[in-house]
């Protein structure tokens, strides 16, 4: 190895993976390890992986392929994440170059499977605490967004939706304890951050391991930390959602007028199939809780098309309720068998041309719908975080707290900075985002 310590970490899938890369990098800095931006200068390499769909799982073994050949040079090979504990040693055998392999519950041992790495150990694995009961925190998480900081406040899943291989990857639910959330959140003030997302798979089943506060009371106190402007939450389980979370969001103003609530069908046979539980009309009475708010709350969802078992009667239902809901956003997925998941062993029944077509159809529909949505928005001032600046635009790029995209120019020369709040006065819609001006 070269006798400098350089680190080259790419990170794939959700936010979760995101935030566990920066904590993970601000371990690696303090083990003396510096960061560069290509494979080619690196002495390690890091790939923090996704398995949540069959193409997020290639990606891995197509970059690992591309890049093996630096091995001769002395170049090291890990990969972290969910196809790492998907997969465990198989990875060794499937790419003998790599040297480390290890699941997010293992990150807290980082330190000690670096140390092995250094010492020119090839075969470091750490998969064997899936179980555990700990949450990984890290005093020194290196944030790579300038304007808005993660924070982890659940681990693990324990829903087990037929489809998903987060329960597997991720291991058990395990809530982080609301004081630790609560510090965090006060040292992101202090650093100067206005924004914060809490994390979690399922951020609603919260319950405070000291003095069993629930995620509405959480949600609530972190919104009241002096100089945070703006909290979001990612993600809701239907099933966990309460009436609390929408009276919070209506009290505590910097809670964001938007939640993400995937409903991933239309359909209860179909969430039935998924072990969703809830129904269609479990979650229509959810969605009327929200609809019902002082606030104008923005929703949006996740929707899957083509599980086992989908007939064209359910999937109209899934577009049926698009009308009913009448999303801001919607993100749709073909159906992928996961390894070790309970739908595997049902027969994916779904040709892929109609998986396909069932998807175009789910989009064509959502884009209708968010057209009318956005164009209420002409003529609105509306508050927008400034996330940075598209020059071939010459047009500042944003979002507004119902978390849609807004891009809008403004006279003076000097773009204002990412972090900062401008009132822009909305003048044209596009298919995903608002255009104007600041006022
Ligand atoms: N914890 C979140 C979901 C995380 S995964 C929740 O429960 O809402 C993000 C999205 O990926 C899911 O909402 C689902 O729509 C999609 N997804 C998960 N597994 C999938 C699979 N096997 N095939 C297709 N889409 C999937
Ligand atoms: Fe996966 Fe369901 Fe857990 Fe979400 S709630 S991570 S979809 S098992
Ligand atoms: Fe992917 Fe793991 Fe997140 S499977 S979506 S990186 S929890």
């Amino acid at each position: 190895m070269a006798t400098e310590k350089t680190f080259y970490l790419e990170t794939f899938g959700c936010q979760m993976n995101a935030h566990d890369s920066e904590k993970v990098i601000g371990t690696l800095r303090r083990q003396g390890y510096r960061q560069v931006e290509s494979e080619e200068e690196a002495s390690l390499i890091l790939y923090n992986t996704c398995s949540i769909r069959d193409k997020a799982e290639h990606k891995v073994f197509n970059r690992l392929n591309d890049h093996k050949k630096l091995y001769k040079t002395g170049t090291r090979f890990g990969v972290l994440g969910c196809v790492a504990q998907q997969e465990g040693e198989n990875i060794f055998a499937r790419a003998p170059y790599v040297s480390l392999v290890s699941g997010s519950a293992s990150y807290r041992k980082l330190p000690g499977m670096l140390a092995r790495l250094e010492a020119g150990e090839t075969h470091i694995t750490g998969l064997d605490d899936c179980q555990t009961s700990e949450t990984f925190e890290s005093g020194d998480t290196a944030r790579q967004n300038p304007y808005r900081a993660y924070i982890t406040i659940i681990e693990g899943c324990d829903n087990f939706c037929a489809y998903c291989v987060v329960p597997y990857t991720r291991g058990r639910e395990r809530s982080r304890a609301s004081s630790s959330v609560l510090a965090e959140a006060r040292q992101i003030a202090d650093q100067g951050y206005t924004e914060i997302q809490l994390l979690g798979q399922n951020v609603n089943s919260y319950r405070d391991p000291e003095r069993k506060r629930g995620f509405a009371e959480l949600l609530t106190a972190v919104g009241e930390v002096p100089g945070i402007h703006r909290v979001r939450f990612m993600t809701s389980h239907p099933r966990d959602f309460t009436r609390e979370i929408v009276a919070a969001i209506d009290a505590v103003p910097s809670l964001c007028d938007h939640v993400h609530l995937p409903v991933q069908s239309g359909s209860s046979r179909i969430l039935q199939r998924m072990n969703r539980e809830y129904s269609r009309d479990d979650y229509l009475e959810k969605i009327s809780w929200i609809k019902a708010a002082r606030r104008h709350i923005s929703i949006s969802t996740d929707i899957i098309v083509g599980f086992p078992g989908e007939t064209a009667e359910d999937f109209m239902q899934t577009l049926d309720l698009l009308s009913a809901v009448e999303y801001d956003c919607v993100f749709g997925f073909k159906y992928s068998g996961r390894p070790n998941t309970p739908a595997l062993t049902m027969i994916d029944s779904i040709p892929e041309a109609e998986k396909i077509e069932r998807l175009q159809v789910l989009l064509d529909k959502q884009r209708e719908i968010q057209r009318v949505n956005y164009a209420k928005h002409l003529g609105q001032v509306i508050e927008v975080m400034v996330e940075g600046f598209n020059a071939a635009r010459e047009q500042v790029i944003g979002r507004s707290s119902q978390n849609i995209p807004v891009n809008f120019t403004c006279a003076q020369l000097i773009a204002p900075a990412p972090g900062s709040y401008q009132l822009v006065k909305i003048t044209a819609t596009h298919p995903n985002s608002l255009v104007g001006e600041a006022v």
